[in-house]
């Protein structure tokens, strides 16, 4: 007989409790409980034993992998897969809204020609899927569309359909009855999650999942399905900005070092190849303010052009303010300024912004942000030939970095002449790039040089 039960579940980290609770104990939210009913099988009161299950194996005796992965046809995602679609694994494609997750998977569906697709959405309507593929300008491919919500009428028509990929849009709006609790609620995310983990491993078909974050997180956010899924793709950048970065947060079949960048045009998502080139604006001749900085995301060298604005401070407190990069940071690199060249902190407001509306993480970036405030500070322009790495210590030492090599072949390769590396970088041959290298220990050295006049 089946009883019912009722717990009660965080809605933010999906911890459980027997009683309501005013505070999650666990992830700290408050007023996240939300009461479930689970519905409990009665179970014989003794564990049976059963040998009929699956057997223990040996590695030899394990059959390898006997499908092989098939390309998704977009080259930058496939680089952030690790090579492709693996049959039988599970995608989570995680974003804020907006910023073109389902786009990115339309795209991808319509460009696979030889492949069976499912596609199922729960938040548009055909028509909706219809306008937008004719937006996108994607030639008509065998790919099903279907709208629907019940996650048992998923599974049976994609047993019946039998897809090579099967793509959820989005995970939050399928529900199953088993669960009395809302749509989008972490019992329900968790529990169709499972369902169709448990029927793609089966079928050796591959899903594509796609899953909402919002920014309080106070949605059954895809964080509770991390651990069940093969790999967490994230999709992000600044909806007011065209590019869009993809990366692997967690990737069973390939690294997660790989980083895929699109530009959403009117007309879709385009791969943006060659990153540098795009990111640096060509009108910066010389105008002061700018510096180039060589950096990396991931495993990917780019060239990422850094901005600032040096005025004189209007009120008794100066204002600080950056885009892209992180303002404590900013701060500790103003400090530094004020200590090794004699930049007037409290007298100015200064404004920073990274090109393109992206965020970079990269502490090699300091050098570029340090020289390009002091260039407008000073307003001498730094040459635009001229690119930095290095990331910059509280005693205006200038630290190592990792991937030296790929800073300067990209630097090399994009036409610059003289790129700025910390001293301490050593154990490369230099004789072996087209540029000027230019080996620094410290701050003042770097502002001797190109401030020098
Ligand atoms: P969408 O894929 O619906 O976002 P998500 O599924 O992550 O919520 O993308 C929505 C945004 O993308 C929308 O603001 C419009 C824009 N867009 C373009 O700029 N060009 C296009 O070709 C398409 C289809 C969308
Ligand atoms: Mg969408």
């Amino acid at each position: 007989m089946a009883q019912t039960k009722s717990i009660y579940t965080c809605q933010n980290c999906g911890a459980q409790s027997p009683k309501w609770l005013g505070r999650c104990t666990s992830c700290g939210g408050w007023n996240t409980y939300v009461e479930e009913v689970v519905e409990k099988k009665k179970s014989t009161s003794k564990i049976s034993v059963q040998l009929s299950g699956n057997q223990p194996l040996t590695l030899e005796n394990i059959k390898a992998e006997k499908n092989q992965r098939f390309p998704a046809g977009i080259n930058e995602f496939d680089r952030v897969l690790g090579g492709g679609i693996v049959p039988g694994s599970i995608v989570l494609l995680g974003g804020e809204p907006g910023i073109g997750k389902s786009t990115l998977v339309l795209q991808m569906a319509l460009g696979l020609p030889n492949k069976k697709i499912l596609y199922i959405s729960g938040e548009e309507s055909l028509q909706q899927i219809k306008l937008r593929a004719t937006r996108l300008e994607m030639k008509q491919n065998n790919c099903l569309f279907l709208s629907e919500t019940s996650l048992e009428h998923v599974i049976a028509q994609t047993e019946q359909t039998m897809p090579d990929l099967l793509v959820v849009d989005s995970i939050q709006t399928v529900s199953t009855e088993v669960i009395e609790s809302s749509p989008g609620s972490v019992s329900q995310v968790r529990e169709c999650t499972s369902a169709i983990l448990k029927f793609a491993k089966k079928n050796d078909v591959a899903v594509i999942l796609i899953g909402h974050i919002n920014k309080e997180g106070s949605l059954a956010g895809p964080k509770v399905l991390e651990h069940m899924v093969d790999t967490v793709l994230q999709f992000e950048g600044d909806t007011n900005y065209m590019y869009r970065i993809l990366r692997a947060n967690k990737n069973r079949y390939g690294s997660t070092n790989e980083l895929g960048i699109f530009e959403m045009r009117g007309n879709g998502l385009q791969e943006v190849l060659n990153p540098s080139e795009q990111l640096i604006s060509k009108v910066s001749d010389d105008v002061s303010g700018t510096a180039i900085a060589a950096t990396i995301e991931g495993i990917r060298p780019f060239l990422i052009e850094i901005q600032s604005l040096v005025s004189s401070a209007a009120y008794g407190t100066p204002q600080r303010s950056s885009t892209g990069f992180d303002l404590r940071r900013l701060n500790m690199l103003l400090a530094v300024l004020e200590k090794r060249a004699g930049f007037k902190l409290l007298a100015k407001d200064v404004f920073l912004n990274i090109a393109g509306g992206l965020k970079i993480n990269d502490p090699a970036t300091d050098l570029a942000v340090i020289c390009s405030i002091l260039s407008s500070n000073i307003d001498v322009a730094v040459d635009h030939k001229t690119c930095f790495t290095g990331e910059v210590g509280l005693t205006g030492e200038i630290r190592g970095v990792n991937r030296i090599e790929q800073r300067i072949a990209e630097a090399a390769k994009l036409g610059f002449n003289k790129i700025f590396i910390p001293a301490v970088n050593k154990g490369f041959d230099a004789s072996a790039f087209n540029i000027q290298i230019e080996k620094v220990a410290r701050v003042e050295e770097v502002f001797r040089i190109i401030f020098r006049k």
